[in-house]
């Protein structure tokens, strides 16, 4: 199902990854190190992916940007991941890391908080190279159109992960609903969906560049989830009131979800 919006110029001409890294995680400064988004999101990813419950052969992750946060769990999870995002500039940011190229974003501070969750803080270095690893393919991907990753065409997977991206790529709560059909195309029944994000946003900067967002709640996140044939298993949300910084981001809330794909939509 595609339905168009012009958020896709958007983040093609304005979204910058080296500014985007610095403005939410960079080490001192970063939002997401202030608000305390990092530690929730690492710990309940870690708590998924450390259980049983939810591991396999291949993840997508679902509007990676140039990040590798969301992977350093999975990474011990699944065989194979294949990162997955809208814009090309994302794409150069990530290969960047994965290829251990000069300027590439250090994540030795985000890869200790999640290796000590693990139970060893000095593991980071051996993480790094499996997460380097385990990624086996960079592909374009537009939750707008009915199979995201047009061209390729892949065998429906074990698990998607997807933070931060379907309420960036959304204009409205229909759109959301129909990005969240299209990559529910990519997962078996039995599979798992993790869907992290903020709620409440109505807009964001990176650097000086305000992007909109979309302010949904865990009331539109469950129904969606239902519609599209899931079944919630866990769902997570941190206040963030008083704590963010209202001039980057104004949500009220950080979410954390897992769901169980229970059958086929048409
Ligand atoms: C806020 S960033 C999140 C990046 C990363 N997942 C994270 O957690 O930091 C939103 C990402 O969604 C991507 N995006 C926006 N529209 C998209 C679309 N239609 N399809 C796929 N990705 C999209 C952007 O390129 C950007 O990388």
């Amino acid at each position: 199902m595609a339905s168009g919006t012009n958020r896709n110029d958007i983040y093609r001409r304005d979204f910058d990854p080296k500014d985007y890294m610095d403005t939410y995680f960079n080490k001192t400064s970063g939002l997401f190190m202030d608000d305390h988004y990092l530690k929730f999101i690492l710990t309940h990813l870690h708590n998924t992916f450390s259980s049983g419950d939810v591991k396999g052969d291949t993840l997508i992750d679902i509007g990676s940007g140039p990040t590798i946060y969301q992977i350093m769990s999975a990474c011990e999870a699944f065989k194979e991941i294949i990162a997955t995002d809208f814009s090309e500039k994302n794409h150069q940011e990530y290969k960047r890391w994965l290829h251990n190229e000069p300027g590439a974003f250090d994540w030795s501070h985000v890869g200790e908080m999640v290796c000590k969750l693990e139970g060893d803080r000095s593991r980071w270095t051996d993480k790094e190279k499996k997460i380097r690893a385990a990624v086996k393919q960079v592909l374009k991907c537009d939750v707008l159109e009915s199979n995201p990753l047009d061209p390729v065409v892949l065998p429906k997977v074990d698990c998607l992960l997807s933070l931060l991206c379907l309420e960036a790529a959304s204009k409205d709560c229909d759109t959301f609903y129909c990005a969240l059909q299209n990559i529910t195309t990519l997962l078996k029944v039995g599979g798992h969906l993790v869907l992290c994000g903020v709620l409440g946003c109505k807009a964001w900067m990176v650097a000086d560049k305000q992007f909109p967002g979309l302010p949904i709640t865990e009331d539109f996140l469950r129904s969606s989830l239902a519609k599209c044939g899931y079944d919630v298993k866990e769902v997570q949300v941190q206040p963030v009131a008083g704590k963010c910084n209202v001039n980057l981001c104004d949500y009220y809330g950080n979410f954390y979800l897992v769901a169980e794909k229970k059958k086929e939509v048409k």
